[in-house]
């Protein structure tokens, strides 16, 4: 039985995601915005915008950070953090990320509507760059944030354009003042859409997620010899696509060979791109995912053996570079707890799961007490346009979100001192 007495208004929160979808809408239903492009500015000032009408002071750190605070009861206590992700992948849907960041607003919206007073500030939070999409890495600037990476490596990081994240970041307004790390909390909690297919196939409304796989990002460049592709004899060819092909079949067999793993190769680069010439040089991506650290040395090991096989034979050279290592993730135990009771208050069935996905959580977790919530999404599907979660789905995800950080926020009540 519901014995929470804070209800959020799931209409609230459809319309937020609704009226926020159209930066960046694309004709399939789905969003475009790209970290840090117009339509991520216009987005950024639309909440902010909404975060001060609630009477919260909104400050940006230097790489982009978004903070809105709405102040609580008690000087002495740092601030509970709510949110996740406003940018999107290029053919992205309207939940990714989006849902964490106005589930969270939602959820202020109500403790303002009823004036109940929080015993610790409450922080909203859209973290820059989680995607990875446009500048690799992803969860670039909760990398900052949590001392994983300096700013200046953020700055520094180039799309496929040569643009860098820091222009671009100074270019759009959100290269703010406040050193990165400045905005301290003591705990984030991040409601996300599960992005895979298991409370859907078990019927389970919230996952209570326990943490994240482990996952790891290289860049392979194959080198052949361009040609004309009427007049070179096959036998004679140094055809850089083919090696590159022959490579992307092994890498999807060593997602196959160390299941529930996964390798994928998402971007590609054919050079020059021509119709009447061979292939001469070939760069693509490619990323690695395993919940157990050893198994992911194998599976890297198991890649990087199947590059020369693959180059052999063909006279192809190559380059291979690990670029990201973001290791397995276990979230706190105590705001799990915080989770699992928020969802039992609402009376919502639950499943413990850990993300296959990445998250802004996962690099937080090294810095502050942090756990996340998942809500179902239709087929798993995600990182696609058509990615659909239902409107009673969002409002489950961000009741509990309130409830989480309201049964973490008693707790502190009874506490003399910040927890951490
Ligand atoms: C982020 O969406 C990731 O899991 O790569
Ligand atoms: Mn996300
Ligand atoms: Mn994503």
């Amino acid at each position: 039985m519901p014995t929470q007495n804070l209800i959020i208004d799931p209409q609230k929160l459809w319309d937020a995601i609704m009226e926020t979808a159209k930066f960046g809408a694309t004709p399939k239903g789905g969003i475009k915005r790209l970290t840090l492009s117009d339509d991520d500015k216009r987005v950024r000032d639309w909440f902010k915008a909404a975060c001060e009408a609630l009477g919260c002071t909104v400050s940006v750190d230097a790489v982009g950070n978004m903070f809105a605070v709405r102040p609580g009861k008690r000087a002495d206590l740092l601030p509970i953090a709510l949110g996740s992700h406003l940018d999107t992948q290029p053919t992205g849907g309207k939940f990714d990320g989006v849902l964490g960041v106005l589930g969270a607003l939602e959820a202020l919206r109500t403790l303002e509507a009823t004036g109940y007073e929080t015993n610790a500030p409450i922080m909203l939070v859209n973290w820059t760059n989680e995607e990875g999409s446009r500048f690799a890495p992803a969860m670039l600037c909760s990398g900052v944030y949590a001392g994983v990476f300096t700013p200046d490596y953020a700055y520094a990081r180039t799309d496929r354009d040569g643009k860098t994240l820091g222009e671009e970041l100074a270019r759009i307004g959100y290269r703010g003042s406040a050193p990165v790390g400045s905005h301290q909390f003591q705990a984030l909690f991040e409601l996300h859409i599960e992005q895979g297919p298991i409370l859907e196939a078990e019927a389970k409304e919230i996952g209570v997620v326990t943490g994240v796989q482990g996952m790891r990002w290289y860049e392979v460049t194959v080198s052949g010899q361009e040609a004309h592709t009427g007049a070179t004899p096959m036998k004679l060819r140094k055809n850089a696509l083919l090696g590159a092909a022959r490579m992307i079949q092994a890498i999807d067999k060593v997602g196959m060979d160390y299941l529930p793993g996964v390798a994928s190769v998402g971007l590609i680069e054919n050079r020059p791109n021509s119709r009447n010439v061979v292939p001469g040089e070939v760069f693509f991506t490619v990323d690695l995912r395993h919940p157990d650290e050893a198994i992911l040395d194998r599976m890297e090991a198991a890649f990087r053996k199947a590059l020369p096989d693959c180059a052999a034979g063909q006279d192809l050279g190559f380059e291979e570079k690990r670029i990201w290592n973001s290791p397995a993730v276990a979230f706190n135990t105590d705001l799990i707890a915080c989770v699992r009771r928020g969802a039992e208050k609402a009376g919502y069935s639950t499943r413990h799961m850990a993300s296959g996905a990445g998250h802004d959580a996962a690099y937080i977790a090294r810095v502050a007490p942090t756990t996340m919530i998942f809500v179902p999404c239709l087929g798993g599907l995600s990182h696609n346009e058509t990615e659909s979660t239902t409107l009673d789905e969002c409002g489950r995800g961000a009741q509990v979100l309130l409830n989480a950080v309201l049964e973490y926020d008693r707790q502190l009540g009874d506490r003399p001192q910040p927890i951490c």
